[in-house]
C-alpha cells in the first residue's frame, strides 16, 4: 500500500488528469459530452458522466454542469437515463461499426438470435416504438444511480445556481421514479437490474443468469459475436491481453437481454402487462440498492437546497422503503446477498457490490459493521492494491489467461470503487495514496490488477481521471498544511532556541 507522494508527482498527475477530461470531451448535436476513453469507449456513458463532471467541476463549474444537463435531454419520457447516449447519428443511421460494437441499434430488435448488426435492414428496429423518440441515439436501460451523490459533492464544493439545481432535482427524480416504477416486477420494494451493462458488466454474481442465457447460443451465433466484437480487437491491437475483457459467452448473453428488452418494451408499448417472464435477466443486487438508496437521501438534501420539499420528502420516503425491502430480501444475516429474480436463488457472491449498501448510512449499525468487516477480511486482507472487486473467497472467480486479479470486474481493482467504499474502510488516506502510486506508475487506466498493479482496460480513462484529480489535489492540500505546521514548529524553535541563546548571553 502507498506512501506519501512528492509534490511534482502530484502536480504532474492533476495536470495529466486536466489534460484527458479536457480531451474526452466533445461536441455533437449542439451538445456537449465526456467520453469515458476515446480508444475503447467513443460515446458517453450514463454512469461515468456524472462522475467526471464531479472531477471537472472545480475548474470548469458551467462545462460540468452543461455535461450533465446535455447527457439528461436524452432521457426517456418514462425518467430513465440512458447507458449510453451515441450523440451525432441522424435518423436511420447506424453508429460505426469499427468504433464500437454494438451499436445502438441493436436495443431496437427483437428476433432472438445474434444477427450481423452492421448488415442489419433500418427496417428491423426503426419501426420500434422506442425508436421514435430516441432517434435510434441511445440504448435501452439505465445504469447505475450516482448521479445524485455527484450532484451532491459538487453543490456542497460550490453551489449551483438555482434554476439550475431544480431542474436536474426534477429530472433525478423522474430517474429514481423509473426504478420504482419499471423496475420492481414483482413489486418487492427493491429494484432490479436487467442487464449486467448497468455497470459490472462480467461480476461474478452474474455467472449463473449469464450462462443459462448463452446456453442456448450456438456455434454460429459465437462465432458471429466474435467476429463483430471491437473491443477485442482495440485491446489486441494496443498490445493488451482480450482475457481481460467479458468472454464470447458473455456477449452473446449480453446481447440476447438486449433484444429481450426489447420485445417487453414493444409489449408495453402494446398495452400489454410485462412480467419478470418476459425479461431474460433480472437481478436485485445490494449495489444497484444501496446506491439508490443513498442517491434519494441525497436527492432529498439537494431538492431542499432548491426549495422543493415535495420531492425531497418523496425521495427520503423512496429510500425508507428500499431500506426495509434490502433488509427484508436481501440482507443473509451476515452480508447482503445477489437476488436472481428468475431462480429465486439468493447468493452472498463475495463481490465488492455487495458492500455498497454502505453508502447508506442509514442502514442498522449492526449491519453496518458487518459491512464494514467484509470490505477489510474480504476486500482487502491479503491484496497489495484494495480494494480488490472479488475476494479471493469466492469460488466462482475465472481467472482469464491474464488472472482472475486482471480480469474486467472479476477481480481488479477500479479507483471510482476505492473512493466510493474508503471512507467506511479503517485506512482511507492508505486506501488513497496506494491508489494515487497506482495512477502514477501505471498511467490513468480503467482498471489496475490487484496483485501486481499493472494498468489494465482502456487508458486515459475519465472517471480515473477524475477520482485522481481529487484525490491528488486533497494530498497536496495536506502537504501544503504539513509544511506550514512544520514551518510554525521550525519558526517557534528557531525562536525560542534563538531568546535562550540571548538569554544565556545576557
Ligand atoms: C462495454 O462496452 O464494455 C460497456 O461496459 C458496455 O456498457
Amino acid at each position: 500500500m502507498g506512501t506519501a507522494m512528492e509534490h511534482t508527482t502530484l502536480q504532474r498527475l492533476i495536470q495529466d488528469a486536466r489534460t484527458i477530461l479536457q480531451d474526452n470531451l466533445h461536441e455533437a448535436d449542439g451538445k456537449l459530452f465526456v467520453m469515458p476513453s476515446g480508444s475503447l469507449y467513443p460515446a458517453a456513458w450514463g454512469w461515468d458522466t456524472p462522475q467526471i463532471a464531479e472531477g471537472l467541476y472545480a475548474d470548469q463549474p458551467d462545462t460540468a454542469l452543461r455535461l450533465l444537463e446535455d447527457y439528461l435531454s436524452y432521457q426517456w419520457p418514462d425518467g430513465m437515463v440512458p447507458h449510453i447516449v451515441f450523440p451525432g447519428i441522424g435518423h436511420g443511421e447506424k453508429f460505426d461499426a469499427t468504433a464500437y460494437f454494438p451499436p445502438p441499434h441493436v436495443w431496437y430488435m427483437t428476433g432472438d438470435s445474434i444477427d450481423d448488426y452492421a448488415a442489419a435492414s433500418p427496417d428491423s428496429f426503426m419501426r420500434h416504438p422506442d425508436y421514435a423518440h430516441t432517434e435510434g441515439k441511445t440504448t435501452g436501460i439505465a445504469q447505475y444511480p450516482i448521479w445524485a451523490l455527484n450532484l451532491r459533492r459538487m453543490h456542497e464544493q460550490r453551489p449551483i445556481p438555482p434554476k439550475r439545481l431544480e431542474k436536474l432535482v426534477e429530472q433525478l427524480d423522474r430517474f429514481h421514479r423509473f426504478f420504482h416504477e419499471q423496475r420492481d416486477p414483482e413489486g418487492l420494494g427493491i429494484v432490479a437490474e436487467f442487464h449486467p451493462w448497468i455497470g459490472c458488466d462480467n461480476a461474478p454474481p452474474y455467472d449463473k443468469a449469464l450462462h443459462r442465457i448463452a446456453a442456448t447460443a450456438t456455434p454460429e451465433e459465437l462465432e458471429s459475436i466474435h467476429r463483430q466484437r471491437v473491443d477485442v480487437k482495440k485491446t489486441i491491437a494496443a498490445g493488451g491481453d482480450p482475457s481481460v475483457r467479458p468472454t464470447d459467452e458473455d456477449y452473446v448473453a449480453f446481447l440476447k437481454i438486449a433484444h429481450g428488452l426489447a420485445r417487453a418494451g414493444e409489449k408495453r408499448h402494446r398495452g400489454e402487462p410485462v412480467t419478470t417472464d418476459d425479461i431474460p435477466f433480472v437481478v436485485y443486487s445490494p449495489m444497484l440498492n444501496g446506491m439508490l438508496s443513498r442517491a434519494e437521501d441525497d436527492l432529498a438534501l439537494l431538492a431542499r437546497a432548491a426549495g422543493r420539499e415535495d420531492i425531497a420528502g418523496q425521495a427520503a420516503s423512496r429510500a425508507g422503503k428500499l431500506r426495509q425491502g434490502m433488509m427484508q430480501h436481501l440482507w443473509d444475516g451476515e452480508g447482503f446477498a445477489y437476488l436472481d429474480g428468475k431462480t429465486g436463488e439468493k447468493e452472498n457472491v463475495a463481490f465488492l457490490g455487495s458492500c455498497i449498501p454502505l453508502l447508506d448510512e442509514k442502514l442498522p449499525d449492526n449491519v453496518r459493521d458487518g459491512l464494514r468487516q467484509q470490505l477489510r477480511e474480504r476486500f482487502q486482507d491479503g491484496f497489495r492494491h484494495g480494494f480488490a472487486t472479488t475476494a479471493r473467497d469466492n469460488p466462482a472467480r475465472i481467472a482469464g489467461k491474464a488472472g482472475f486479479e486482471a480480469c474486467y470486474w472479476r477481480g481488479p481493482v477500479w479507483l471510482n470503487m476505492n473512493e466510493l467504499l474508503a471512507p467506511y474502510s479503517d485506512n482511507p488516506k492508505t486506501i488513497r495514496d496506494d491508489a494515487l502510486g497506482l495512477a502514477a506508475k501505471e498511467g490513468l487506466r480503467e482498471y489496475y490488477d490487484a496483485e501486481t498493479g499493472k494498468g489494465l482496460g482502456a487508458d486515459r480513462f475519465g472517471w480515473t481521471a477524475a477520482r485522481v484529480m481529487g484525490w491528488a489535489k486533497e494530498a497536496l492540500h495536506e502537504t501544503a498544511q504539513q509544511k506550514t505546521a512544520h514551518g510554525r514548529f521550525s519558526e517557534r524553535i528557531i525562536g525560542e532556541s534563538a531568546n535562550e541563546h540571548h538569554r544565556s548571553r545576557a
